[in-house]
């Protein structure tokens, strides 16, 4: 990996510049620039990747945790806006991310007490939450610097997860795209492969307020999940092995309703994350591209549409956010300002064989997509 000093690279601003026209048609653009973005605590250079599409929605992305820092989306007015929190800096992400845009990896979400079994062979991870693992343990890869390459349609994010990783078996070899289309989508596509039998789970952690990043809080978002169950948690949010009907509960977004509208409600299962952290098991019949999840905000009318492969989607309302955090434009990122929609295997399934499996092998390819489809109504 290449090395640039921080003293070096504050002052630089765009390295390259380029602009490719894709199609026929004067409407089918795509601009991509690459631009210097620092470097981490040990010197390692991050550069971030600036895609624009015909309609101007602008998705910025850096190779520290191949990280949306921002997504500027037009409101009902064509005004554009920052949709997503994020930082100001590497060394900022480096000190205060809760995750923002990052990609999740290895394992998305809890995996309970970090231990899990394969084949016979039990294997302990990093623990950074409570006695568990979350999002890939101590340094995961919200905190690896990926390679990056612009291939004319899209961004590819690469990094190499060596065997024994925050203790997981395998080297695994990991390729993310980026694209943005002219139909106002951020598609991600994942691909992975292992030379040791191992489990995988990844996910993109963006923090999305579509009324504009760190204004306001998320509660009167109109949110509706394809999902007629969910899996409940234990006190330490770890999934049981319940798989539970939404009907007549809180959880039940089968309907677009707003996010504040029950989130305190007395339910037992509002109570271990304070409100909604919780795995929703997608409506699905087979393993096409499905729409997982919509949210409609009322006062810019901006619609995001969730799609995916994966058989489940987290969706994290911001509970743990408290106004310790600083982000962009100097905004102050209060309780529950904004929302998560991650797809995902659902959380804990190395302990849990009835769930979907997780497990990797060598010759076998991981391979799944979500887009995040904007619109305005
Ligand atoms: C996920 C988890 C939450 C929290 C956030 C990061 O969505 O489910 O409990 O850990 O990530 O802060």
């Amino acid at each position: 990996m290449k090395k640039r000093t921080l003293g070096s690279s504050v002052f630089v601003l765009l390295v390259l510049s380029i602009v490719f026209w894709a199609g026929c048609g004067d409407s089918e653009m795509t601009i991509f620039e690459k631009a210097d973005f620092g470097a981490t605590k040990d010197g390692t250079a991050v550069d971030i990747y600036t895609l624009t599409n015909a309609s101007g929605m602008e998705a910025k992305i850096m190779t520290y945790g191949a990280t949306v820092v921002s997504l500027k989306v037009g409101d009902r007015d064509g005004k554009l806006d920052d949709v997503v929190l994020g930082l100001d800096n590497v060394g900022e992400y480096e000190e205060k991310s809760r995750y923002f845009g990052c990609i999740v990896g290895r394992y998305g979400n809890r995996i309970g007490k970090g231990k899990f079994t394969l084949d016979g062979t039990e294997y302990t991870l990093a623990v950074n939450n409570g006695e568990n693992h979350l999002h890939g343990g101590l340094k995961g890869f919200d905190k690896a610097v990926w390679e990056a390459e612009y291939d004319g349609v899209g961004l590819k994010m690469h990094y190499v997860s060596k065997d024994m990783e925050e203790g997981y078996p395998g080297n695994l070899d990991v390729t993310v795209t980026y694209t943005l289309t002219d139909d106002n989508e951020l598609r991600i596509d994942y691909f992975a492969t292992t030379d040791k039998p191992t489990v995988c789970n990844l996910t993109n952690h963006s923090y999305f307020n579509l009324a504009g990043q760190g204004l306001r809080d998320n509660l009167d978002h109109e949110l509706m999940l394809n999902a007629d169950n969910f899996t409940p948690v234990d006190s330490d949010l770890i999934t049981t092995g319940e798989i539970r009907p939404v009907k007549g509960t809180p959880m039940d977004f089968t309907k677009p309703t707003a996010i504040g509208l029950r989130i305190d409600d007395d339910y037992e299962q509002l109570k271990p994350g304070g409100g909604y952290d919780h795995n929703w098991v997608l409506n699905k019949d087979g393993e096409d591209m499905t729409l997982a999840a919509s949210v409609y905000e009322p006062t810019t009318g901006r619609f995001m549409e969730v799609f995916t492969i994966e058989p489940g989607i987290q969706f994290y309302a911001c509970n743990f956010l408290d106004g310790s955090v600083t982000g962009k434009e100097s905004r102050v990122y209060k309780y529950r300002y904004a929302f998560c929609l991650e797809t995902q295997h659902y959380p804990n399934s190395p302990n849990r064989p009835e769930f979907p499996s997780v497990v990797l092998r060598p010759g076998q390819e991981y391979k799944t997509s979500t887009i995040y489809k904007f619109s305005t109504k």
